[in-house]
């Protein structure tokens, strides 16, 4: 059995944990992996990488990809595409295809196994959590943990100047990263995408808080959060192959209002892709791994057109469409435990 293995999207921590724990398995039972080189794009130019069992063994602890990534949606041009990337998977000799990526990747594979039977098996994965049905995606717990040293280094600087640092996370149309990072860095506000910026309120804390002695102050904003009112952030005016916004400089129109609100010196900082960067969580790698064996489970069963997803800390399996059918939004209980601590 010959398996080929790609990651699309935006890269993140636990992704080689993942090609080497299906590496592993399909090797095990008798197969071989390949690697399809950076996502969709690689099948449709046929550049692959061979993938013995020295080359993945010890790339756990790796951050991105070994295979690359890009956001390449062989839909955008469905009539060159589409027959290249076939012709390349007959080429290759692939029984199985293994897609480990986000909404888009997962949606292209959920397509092409609709459209023409492919042999597909998907693996969730983001920083941003809003996968539907899986509880958590792998590299979402080491971005959180990137974003709280962060703000635990701004703290200290913060503190010395007196000042109020407005702190921008990636997340897309989703507050996860936001809203962990806010609880677990001890933040004095936070704004997700789920609800409209309350401004008035941020501010009205951050003043109470001074007269009471804290000199200070973090308010961390999710990249996606919108003003009452308002449609999608379009700041960059930028969009990908799947028509996504890139978003990003939201913290600098926030951090603009709170200064003129309040008086305080405000700053705002960018966290950006090193929110993406670096070696993976235990947690990271341990999911990751869980996901890698039991996506490679599907493809040794020949269950097709299905993905692997995390329900509790069971690891379950699920139609592909129903992954990428809807984002999931942060769950708001979420959000109104951190509000405790906005007051
Ligand atoms: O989906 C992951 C993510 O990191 C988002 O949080 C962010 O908006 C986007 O990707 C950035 O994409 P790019 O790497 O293309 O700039």
């Amino acid at each position: 059995m010959k398996v080929g293995l790609l990651t699309g999207g935006g890269d993140c921590p636990g992704l080689n944990a993942v090609i080497r724990a299906v590496n592993q398995r399909i090797h095990n039972s008798g197969g071989s992996c390949i690697g399809i080189l950076e996502g969709w794009r690689g099948l449709i130019k046929c550049q692959t990488r061979e993938l013995p069992i020295s080359v993945t063994e010890e790339i756990i602890s790796r951050g991105g990809t070994i295979l690359g990534s890009s956001r390449t949606n062989p839909y955008k041009r469905p009539e060159v595409d589409l027959p290249a990337l076939r012709e390349n998977f007959a080429k290759l000799g692939l029984d199985a295809l293994v897609a480990i990526g986000g909404d888009d990747t997962l949606g292209v594979a959920n397509r092409l196994h609709n459209d023409f039977g492919m042999p597909m098996v998907g693996v969730p994965k983001t920083i941003d959590n809003d996968l539907n049905v899986t509880d958590f995606t792998f590299g979402f717990d080491t971005a959180v943990n990137i974003v709280i040293e962060a703000i635990d280094r701004l703290r200290t600087t913060s503190e010395s100047h007196r000042r109020v640092m407005v702190v921008e996370t990636m997340g897309r149309q989703a507050g996860w990263i936001a809203c962990f990072s806010a609880i677990a860095a001890a933040a004095d506000f936070a704004f997700v995408p789920e609800v409209p910026i309350e401004m008035d309120r941020c501010i009205e804390v951050l003043k109470r808080r001074r007269i009471e002695g804290k000199n200070y102050g973090i308010v961390v904003v999710s990249e996606g959060s919108k003003f009452p009112n308002q449609d999608e952030m379009t700041l960059t005016g930028k969009t990908d192959d799947f028509g996504h916004v890139q978003l990003g400089g939201i913290s600098a129109i926030v951090a603009d209002k709170i200064e003129k609100a309040t008086g305080f010196e405000t700053r705002s900082v960018v966290l950006g892709h090193i929110q993406r960067g670096g070696a993976p969580s235990a947690y990271d790698r341990v999911l990751a791994t869980r996901l890698g064996l039991h996506a490679a489970e599907l493809v040794v069963q020949k269950n097709f057109g299905r993905m692997v997803a995390l329900k509790g800390t069971k690891i379950i399996e699920a139609p592909l469409k129903d992954g990428v059918s809807n984002l999931k939004n942060l769950d708001l209980d979420f959000y109104k435990e951190a509000s405790v601590f906005f007051q």
